[in-house]
């Protein structure tokens, strides 16, 4: 399985902090946000990694993390997304990198307590299809909700005012390579994005799409409000993954 970061885009909500330089070179605690699902990668054997980014300053990534030398890699991949047209638009620059591969996308600006590992290897067993992990939160409004039924997602709406449930669906997603083939049908939407939600909605419609609850604490770090919050679990119950300093 090959690992995808996506870390570009605007950081509109974290204006003017953002203005001149990447969300995702922004500390979280004692890191840049970059580093953490780099780290969370490697420690659930993922060393193929590719990062998108985009935006403000993308070639400070280059010079902040070089060949990853210092998470144990030899080597990073990387890519450029010219435009602002989404999630799903930043993954279809990864279709030659993926060649076929099943992957592992990661939002960079979500930070997660608990191991990859498990659902890394659920998702290597799954014959075909996608896997997102699923967290309850206070909040769904903010983020994709999922809706279950018997045991199914049965569909996700995107940034929904009345959420059908407190499930919503995390940064974290597994596909196939029929996702770069849906990809190329996907309109763009309202906010003139192809959405990951439209992705993984096809994949609900063909049957398949697997989930898995996530258990340990989770955060998105794009508003004021979520950056603090995420700094604050980082500080105190660190991410299993994050290599413990001396
Ligand atoms: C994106 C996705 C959303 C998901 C969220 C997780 O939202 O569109 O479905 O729940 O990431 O962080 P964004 O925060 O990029 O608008």
């Amino acid at each position: 399985m090959k690992g995808i970061i996506l870390a570009g885009g605007l950081g509109s909500r974290l204006f003017p902090v953002t203005k001149v330089t990447n969300k995702h070179l922004l500390p979280v605690y004692d890191q840049p946000m970059i580093f953490y699902p780099i780290q969370a990668f490697v420690e659930a054997g993922i060393r193929d990694i590719l990062i998108v980014t985009g935006g403000n300053s993308a070639g400070d990534f280059l010079e902040l993390l070089g060949n990853g030398n210092e998470f144990g890699l030899n080597h990073l991949n990387y890519t450029y997304q010219s435009g602002h047209g989404g999630i799903a638009e930043a993954l279809g620059l990864a279709r030659h990198f993926a060649d076929d591969d099943k992957v592992c996308v990661v939002l960079g600006d979500n930070i997660f307590h608990d191991s990859l590992r498990a659902a890394v290897d659920n998702s290597e067993k799954q014959e075909k299809g996608a896997r997102i992990m699923l967290k309850e939160v206070a909040d769904p409004r903010r983020f994709g909700v999922a809706e279950l039924r018997g045991g199914r997602v049965v569909n996700i709406e995107e940034k929904p005012s009345r959420p059908k449930s407190n499930l919503v669906v995390t940064g974290i997603y597994f596909y196939d390579s029929q996702a770069f083939d849906i990809i190329d049908t996907l309109k763009p939407s309202a906010r003139n994005e192809l959405e990951v939600t439209d992705l993984n909605n096809r994949f609900i419609e063909m049957g398949q799409m697997e989930y898995e609850i996530m258990d340990g604490w989770w955060s998105d770090a794009g508003t004021f409000e979520s950056l603090r919050h995420v700094t604050n679990l980082v500080a105190e119950d660190p991410p299993v993954w994050v290599p413990k300093k001396d």
